[in-house]
């Protein structure tokens, strides 16, 4: 019992932590003057009035529309949404005769001359709306890149930092009945002291880039939950659900009917209540992705949710799911939509870039280098997809700037209380390629402490570099002390593309500090579909090809390898890439083209995985 009483206490300060946090972040600016920030959980299921479809926009690269021109912020800017009263009326903007663009999705994509756009746009969407007695309403962006502030008829809802993850304020007072309007500013320029930071190799892509939805709930109702396997238990579900609107103690009914179950608990003073009961379960696997349809019901709310169960953990060099070693037969994505390009944001695009994933033979998918939008997440879920999520802590971020820090905490939790409920993330990974250092490794073990006393049931990771030891060239070892933090390491490597050629990974043995599985979680090499020749010929598949099957057999001999992700399953856009006839600001690593043409490498893998999957014990 005292067990369950630490869990719910640890249930506890984990909330009043995010809490804490979110009181931080609004003090130091993350989130400025404005309604107070309230995740709610599951909005993908809850009845609600979409936004999405035509916004009118009006570009403003030098934020006239929020600065005079002493560069003071304004009090009649353009979220006041002003028309002229009378022909003599002066009023230097319009929305209604302003760029339309559709959300969700990003503006780079929409239109040719915003391809290369980096600054403001304003967003504008009129709509009529009634409200109803004894309901509250919650307006939810599924994501803005990169910096929003958000206004209704007028006022300032809030601001929101962070391009890849969810967020919602409470407009239940704020609504009218009959026509209303939703301003947003949009600001996707790179910042030094960003996350991602001033560089990155993809493309910037800005906009209200996911849905939006007005997500109605009842007075009181269900605001959050987490109903999952007990860590290292494969048949207690423990968890949580927690009520908002009412101090009076509830109760709370948890109901699978595919295991004619239904349990009930009472809410503290606080809205909780401690779920944890034994139940056998059909684990969640990739071969075996059994999601069972949980209904969480409290008074006049109900809401349900697909919930798969499984077990994660290391032991020693292995990763165990529900107990068993796997091996993750991986590929890394970009959330770039196949085909017409731009920011990923459907059910459709998902399907599309995780067809091709399960189509080579995966098990496993890193979603690489920030978080996905949320079908990413249920379509793989749907489709047994393990997955790898990572926020955009990539390169050179600032390390000793504690509003950084708060930022990264941030995005972490977002996307910790968008997916907590999703057997398939089972890594989060902290960073990507950073370099070693004091500042660095503080920072970083900081944000493992904090990320495991949010979420200690999924294995922490984090891409790294390696280095040939300097005694013994052609040994690699891999000894970042980031790796003292993390449960599973993952290492990108290039041997064969940057500095050298294929051949050089004949010569190489690898090595490690950790007793601690290892996933190699970038290789790649650049081809441009359809351009042949020999192997040696520098972007022709046949050198991809001659990347991969030097880099395969160099992998086969590594014996604490439990994970591959290539780079990448599909060509990119990326502004670092200006080779013309080749490039053309694309990373041309895919081993399938922006346009779906699979390049040889892609057959060389699936054989790989086939060869993994029959040989893999
Ligand atoms: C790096 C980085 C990727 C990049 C890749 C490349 O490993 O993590 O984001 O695209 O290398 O050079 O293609």
């Amino acid at each position: 019992m005292i067990k369950t009483e630490n869990k719910t206490i640890m249930h506890k300060i984990k909330y009043l932590l995010f809490i804490c946090l979110l009181s931080v972040c609004y003090t130091n600016g993350v989130f400025a003057q404005g309604t107070e920030h309230i995740s709610i959980l599951n909005a993908y299921n809850r009845a609600s009035v979409s936004l999405d479809g035509q916004w009118q926009t009006i570009i403003d690269p030098q934020e006239q529309g929020y600065y005079d021109y002493r560069y003071l912020p304004k009090n009649n800017g353009f979220f006041q949404n002003r028309k002229a009263r009378n022909k003599t009326d002066l009023v230097e903007y319009n929305f209604d005769t302003g760029l339309p663009l559709h959300v969700p999705g990003d503006w780079n994509s929409q239109q040719p001359e915003l391809l290369w756009y980096e600054g403001t746009i304003w967003y504008e969407k009129s709509f009529s709306y009634m409200r109803k007695d004894g309901q509250r309403t919650f307006l939810h962006f599924g994501a803005v890149n990169y910096e929003a502030k958000v206004y209704l008829n007028g006022k300032k809802l809030g601001e929101h930092i962070g391009g890849f993850t969810p967020f919602s304020f409470e407009v239940t007072d704020d609504l009218k009945d009959g026509d209303n309007f939703i301003v947003v500013k949009v600001d996707n320029k790179r910042r030094i002291d960003g996350i991602p930071t001033i560089i990155s190799d993809w493309w910037n892509y800005g906009g209200i880039t996911r849905p939006v939805k007005l997500v109605e709930v009842p007075q009181t109702f269900i605001q959050d939950y987490l109903i999952q396997l007990k860590k290292g238990e494969n048949n207690r579900i423990d968890g949580y659900v927690k009520v908002a609107g009412s101090n009076a103690s509830q109760e709370v009914r948890i109901s699978i009917p595919e295991l004619k179950l239904t349990k009930s608990f009472k809410t503290d003073i606080d809205g909780y209540a401690k779920i944890e009961f034994s139940q056998k379960v059909d684990a969640w696997s990739p071969e075996n992705p059994q999601l069972y349809d949980v209904q969480i019901s409290m008074g006049e709310d109900s809401i349900s949710d697909r919930i798969g169960f499984r077990t994660i953990e290391t032991k020693g060099q292995d990763i165990l799911l529900n107990g068993k070693p796997v091996f993750l037969r991986g590929i890394c994505i970009h959330e770039e939509a196949a085909y017409r390009g731009g920011r990923a944001h459907s059910p459709e695009d998902a399907r599309v870039l995780l067809t091709w994933a399960k189509e080579m033979g995966c098990n496993f998918v890193r979603l690489t280098h920030y978080p996905h939008n949320e079908h990413m997440i249920r379509e793989a879920e749907k489709m047994g997809l393990l997955i790898w999520s990572e926020i955009p802590l990539y390169w050179t971020i600032q390390w000793e700037n504690p509003e950084v820090l708060a930022n990264a905490k941030n995005q972490f939790t977002e996307i910790y209380q968008r997916d907590k409920n999703r057997a398939a993330v089972i890594l989060w990974s902290l960073a990507n390629e950073t370099p070693l250092g004091d500042s660095r490794l503080k920072f970083l073990s900081g944000l493992a402490e904090y990320v495991r006393s949010m979420d200690d049931t999924r294995l922490l990771t984090a891409a790294m570099e390696m280095h040939e030891k300097e005694d013994d060239p052609g040994t690699i070892i891999i000894n970042d002390p980031l790796g003292e933090y993390l449960d599973v390491l993952g290492c990108n490597e290039y041997y064969g593309w940057y500095g050298t050629l294929p051949d050089k990974c004949r010569n190489l043995t690898w090595t490690m500090e950790y007793d601690k599985p290892l996933i190699m979680s970038e290789f790649g090499a650049g081809a441009v579909y359809g351009m042949h020749g020999e192997k040696p010929d520098r972007w022709t598949e046949e050198y991809q090809e001659y990347f991969y099957e030097e880099n395969l057999d160099m992998l086969r001999k590594i014996p604490f390898l439990r994970g591959t992700a290539p780079w990448v399953l599909m060509d990119f856009r990326s502004p670092r890439r200006p080779l013309g006839g080749v490039q053309d600001y694309y990373n041309r690593k895919g081993v399938i083209s922006d346009q779906g043409n699979k390049k040889k490498t892609f057959y060389t893998l699936k054989n790989y995985y086939q060869e993994v999957k029959n040989t893999f014990k």
